[in-house]
């Protein structure tokens, strides 16, 4: 792993976490698959030797579960899962490298090796401790067997994660009140002896490793704080028989497998192998980037920061291998204003929205563009007919088509002319933004430097008038409509990680041949081809009818699903944060009424955040600047490791603009930012409220 700016002369790896082969895919899981692909797409037009891998993931509970809810045997359950997301991600221009499974014979045989090493290496011992127990069911409770509720946060929570709550890992035995989830007992607790992994030991490391981890910032800062907490050691074995089997353990009957999350981020190394193995380690050797120099980067969701900013380089030191350069953590997607919810079936499913006759590249390019990576991003018909219509048919295409139409039909294709140094420098400018994005692991700063060039060419033809320069001044006309075809390609060089087909189909049709994917950013600048045929328009309109259609369609199935009991507490379609709370969660309301007059002494304003940055030596504040129309306010706020600070500046917010100064850490606080609940959802406004506009 190196820290020079990308493209390096490293090879790289780009993963995304894996999909466990339990359900249908949804567009929960197609924000990180296509956020990654854009990224490794990204990164070939800087030139960085680049691949992208993952796999399914075929262990654990989650799919032995919902293995034996549908009474199949869970390899056969997992497999077909596995075979189905196979053809998926194809269909939405996810483009693997490889594409393997957990179950395979080089995860098993990768995995044991790591483990046997762990031990070799002392960093593996045996411990007895208690593990839930179903008596009628007469089987241990491991993990998705056993719910009860978080002891770190209270809320309701599964054997192995506080997926509802706190997202934390928890251990076997940690969970409170556990009841079976196979008859709804209560759960007894029995000794067992399993095998712990001394993640404990790599504090140390942990907290250097995580200094210099790139990605986003809540990658870095939740583990921080969980070091701080001081690390437990993590057992990885369980009761079950579905799994890999601990290295050397023979057949004695006893079922103890792996623990899920150990098989699983080894299929990123497996993966990478299996690569090197079909093309030949001459041209990409996965040693060099696992045991070597080269760079890894992850793209996760944000509720396994945790196995993979601390279990998973522990593992990765201690076993001898690289470790991770960056971490990107999204955030997770809600569907109009509402948690993404399979059970409720209040979600856009990867197969529904082909089977609509949407193109791929319409739903990447809202998914990359829409908010930073760190964010909660919310999916309606309406705010993706509003992207779609707005900047693709109204700012890159309708650039693409009128620039082309004209040059096709004055010059019938590319003006002889050189570029203006106007234009050339804006598009050196676009490449510097795409340039400046990717070692951001921003893929939203990708998509807006494509389109903002797109905008300029609107700009730049609107503003030349070459239609009426072609008789009178043909020459600054031909110059004009050169400048134009070259943004055009620009374009389509710098869109092509969001909306690969579209930038391909653009590529043609200004007449270049081969790839558009195969282009460097450079490329931009290089001369297009000097004739091309007449251009097609590359997007639609999407019409209001057919939102209102999607938009009834998609409430009337959320109704069907609520109103069948069974499915309230059914939830198969793996891992989700549904956004519901109960009543009896909420703080109670206040008793106490107040006036309007009361509440008119708050003077609320909606304001501009201009910069953030974390305070030094307070763990979870931040000092951000923020635009309230009459000044600039210096605010602090509990913020640092619930947002990605570098996402806020030119967000809106609402700040309570006459709270009593306070001094917090040596910083003075001149107002109170407001936000809703325990990850402070910043509020904001959502229709043109002015900068400095009082609430009320
Ligand atoms: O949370 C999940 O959906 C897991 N299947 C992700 C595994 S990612 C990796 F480490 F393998
Ligand atoms: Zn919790």
């Amino acid at each position: 792993m190196s820290h020079e700016e990308f493209p390096t002369d490293e090879p790289a790896v780009v993963t995304c976490g894996l999909p466990y082969a339990n359900g249908d895919l949804h567009i929960g899981h197609l924000r990180g698959y296509i956020g990654a692909d854009a990224f490794n797409r990204a990164l070939g037009t800087l030139g960085q030797d680049s691949i992208y891998v993952c796999g399914s993931d075929m262990h654990g509970t989650p799919v032995a579960v919902n293995a034996e809810q549908q009474g199949v045997d869970p390899e056969d359950f997992a497999l077909d899962w596995h075979r189905q997301y196979e053809e998926t991600f194809p269909k939405f221009n996810v483009d693997f490298d490889n594409y393997g499974h957990t179950h395979d014979e080089t995860n098993v045989e990768t995995t044991q090796e790591i483990v046997r090493t762990l031990d070799e290496e002392g960093h593996i011992y045996e411990k007895e401790i208690q593990v839930a127990y179903d008596p009628d069911a007469d089987q241990y409770l491991p993990d998705r067997y056993v719910e009860g509720t978080c002891p770190y946060c209270g809320e309701k929570a599964r054997g192995d994660e506080c997926d509802e709550g706190c997202q934390r890992h928890l251990e076997p035995g940690e969970v409170e009140d556990p009841t079976s989830t196979i008859t709804g007992n209560p759960a007894e607790y029995r000794e067992r002896t399993h095998k712990f992994f001394e993640v404990s030991e790599f504090a140390d490391f942990l907290t250097e490793f995580l200094d210099g981890l790139e990605g986003t910032s809540n990658a870095r800062n939740q583990p921080r704080q969980w070091i701080e907490d001081g690390l437990q050691d993590w057992c990885i074995t369980r009761d079950m028989d579905w799994g890999i089997d601990y290295p050397g353990d023979d057949d004695d009957g006893d079922d103890l497998v792996l623990y899920v999350w150990v098989d699983a981020p080894i299929e990123y190394i497996s993966s990478s192998k299996q690569y090197s193995e079909r093309v030949g380690t001459d041209e990409f050797d996965w040693e060099q980037v696992w045991t070597g120099d080269g760079e890894i980067m992850h793209v996760i969701g944000r509720d396994i920061i945790q196995h993979h900013a601390i279990f998973w380089p522990a593992m990765l030191e201690g076993a001898g291998y690289n470790k991770p350069r960056g971490i990107a953590a999204t955030g997770f997607i809600t569907i109009n204003g509402k948690g993404l919810s399979t059970s409720r079936n209040r979600a856009i499913w990867a197969k529904e929205y082909l089977d609509e006759g949407f193109h791929p590249d319409l739903l990447r390019y809202y998914l990359t563009t829409t908010g930073g990576l760190q964010q909660d991003v919310d999916f309606s018909w309406d705010a993706f007919q509003e992207t779609v219509n707005g900047e693709l048919v109204g700012t890159v295409g309708n650039f693409w088509y009128r620039s082309l139409l004209f040059a096709y039909r004055n010059y019938e294709g590319t003006p002889e002319a050189d570029v203006s140094a106007e234009v050339r420098e804006r598009i050196e400018g676009a490449i510097g933004d795409v340039r400046e994005s990717v070692n951001d692991y921003s893929m939203r700063g990708v998509g807006q430097a494509a389109t903002g060039l797109a905008q300029f060419g609107n700009e730049y033809i609107q503003r030349n008038e070459p239609w009426k320069l072609t008789d009178d001044d043909p020459e600054r006309a031909a110059q004009v409509i050169r400048d134009c075809v070259q943004i055009a390609k620009a374009v389509a060089v710098l869109l092509e990680p969001i909306t690969p087909d579209k930038a391909q189909a653009l590529w043609a049709q200004i007449g270049e041949d081969g790839d558009v994917a195969d282009a460097h950013l450079e490329d931009a600048l290089a001369a297009p081809p000097r004739s091309f045929e007449e251009p097609g328009e590359l997007f639609e309109k999407i019409e209001d009818d057919r939102v209102a259609e999607l938009t009834a369609k998609l409430e009337d199935r959320v109704e069907a699903a609520s109103d069948d009991a069974e499915t309230e507490s059914d939830d198969t379609g793996g891992d989700e944060s549904d956004g519901m709370t109960d009543t009896e969660d909420l703080e109670a309301l206040t008793e106490d009424r107040i006036g309007f007059d009361e509440f008119q002494e708050l003077d609320i304003r909606v304001g501009r955040v201009e910069s953030a940055e974390g305070i030094e030596g307070a763990d979870d504040l931040a000092r951000l600047e923020v635009d309230i129309g009459f000044e600039t306010r210096q605010v602090v706020a509990g913020i640092k490791q619930l947002h990605d600070l570098d996402d806020l500046p030119g967000t809106k917010c609402v700040l309570l603009a006459n709270m009593e100064p306070a001094e917090l850490f040596g910083v003075e606080s001149n107002g109170m930012i407001l936000a809703a609940g325990e990850e402070a959802d910043l509020l904001t406004t959502h229709g043109d409220a002015n900068v400095g506009e009082k609430i009320k």
